[in-house]
């Protein structure tokens, strides 16, 4: 149980906001720093959680927030995160991954503020050299967003070389699913992930699902990824919490359940589950999609006492069902 305050920067967005749910339920004490150019207001559910509309770069803002509210850590979701966009748009990537962290980090040492949870990601990895991906893989991103979350790690490990800044980066894999009652869920515009589009083609609600790639060297020709479920992401940024409250050393650490699954895969339990057809057409390989992203997990176990409860991918395409079948389409108000 925690009564620690914490500041929760892009807890409005999807793994934040159910992050902060499970804080809440912990007895922490959360505030909600967001500017909602992704998040939505109404995916903050809970009364007691003090929601901030606001920028990780504002400073004057993050100095009001520390006087008032004393924050023992940091959890830092605040990122852009469309790979694509990121190669068209490389400063609007760096300027708000890399660049305005710089600022909610300096503000911590002003107030002594000395645990920050960072949001990283498999892709600072780059083309795996093997499977499944150990912490110390080369780290050698493929493109500005990986590039982006990878100088965070950098500058993280600088703070603590310079002022004991203690940080927990974990790098998550493929984060799918809802919240098990159906309150939350996955609402990006646009987007982009793999099981919400499977569902979408399913619904109607576009044509049909490109799958990029078939001739992979992977049993049924399409890509494999590690989907790990938000609510298994959430625990680990709790379990990171208490880490580092409980005096714990820097640490990154993989967050997926180290079980690979096929495109394929998915499709044929999106069907099964929603019971419709899922309308397929199959495309080229997109430059820089690896066959294989698959966690080897066990570095979060031994350290961060986390591991993954929901293995079955299904149980990820049974909650983004249940979100996106709702009345409310899997959508927020706004
Ligand atoms: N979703 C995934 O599969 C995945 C995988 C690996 C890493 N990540 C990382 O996890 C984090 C959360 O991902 P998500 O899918 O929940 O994304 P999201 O877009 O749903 O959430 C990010 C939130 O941050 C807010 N935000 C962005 N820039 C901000 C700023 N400068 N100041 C204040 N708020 C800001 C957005 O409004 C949004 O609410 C991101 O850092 C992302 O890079 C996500």
């Amino acid at each position: 149980m925690g009564s620690q305050s914490i500041l929760v920067a892009g807890g409005a967005g999807y793994i934040g906001s159910h992050t902060v749910r499970l804080l809440n339920s912990e007895g922490y004490k959360v505030v909600v720093l967001d500017n909602l150019v992704y998040g939505h207001r109404d995916a903050v559910v809970d009364d007691e959680v003090v929601f901030v509309e606001g920028a990780v770069g504002d400073r004057e803002l993050l100095r009001r927030l520390f006087k008032e509210h004393q924050f023992e850590a940091v959890i830092h979701f605040a990122a852009f995160a469309y790979v694509g966009e990121s190669v068209t748009d490389p400063l609007k990537y760096y300027r708000n991954n890399t660049a305005e962290p710089l600022t909610l980090l300096e503000v911590m040492a002003e107030f002594n503020c000395q645990a920050f949870v960072f949001s990283s990601t498999c892709a600072t990895y780059g083309e795996p050299r093997r499977i499944p991906l150990t912490e110390d893989h080369p780290q050698s991103p493929i493109n500005p967003y990986g590039r982006s979350k990878l100088m965070v790690e950098w500058i993280l490990e600088d703070c603590d070389q310079a002022f004991n800044l203690k940080s927990v980066a974990l790098r998550y894999f493929n984060a799918s699913g809802c919240s098990s009652d159906g309150k939350i869920g996955e609402d990006h515009n646009p987007e982009t992930h793999l099981i919400p589009l499977v569902l979408q083609a399913a619904q109607g609600g576009i044509k049909h699902l490109t799958v990029f790639g078939t001739d992979y060297e992977t049993p049924d020709g399409t890509c494999i990824r590690d989907y790990i479920h938000v609510e298994d992401l959430a625990t680990a940024h709790v379990a990171a919490v208490k880490h580092l409250a409980g005096g714990g050393e820097s640490v990154r650490c993989n967050l997926g359940t180290g079980i690979g699954v096929s495109v394929k895969e998915i499709i044929d339990i999106a069907e099964e589950v929603t019971g419709l057809k899922v309308p397929v057409k199959y495309g080229e390989r997109r430059p820089g999609d690896p066959a294989q992203l698959v966690a080897d997990p066990r570095l979060a176990k031994e350290i961060l006492e986390w591991e993954a409860q929901h293995t079955k991918v299904r149980s990820m395409v049974e909650t983004a069902w249940q979100w996106m079948s709702a009345p409310h389409g899997g959508h927020f108000k706004e």
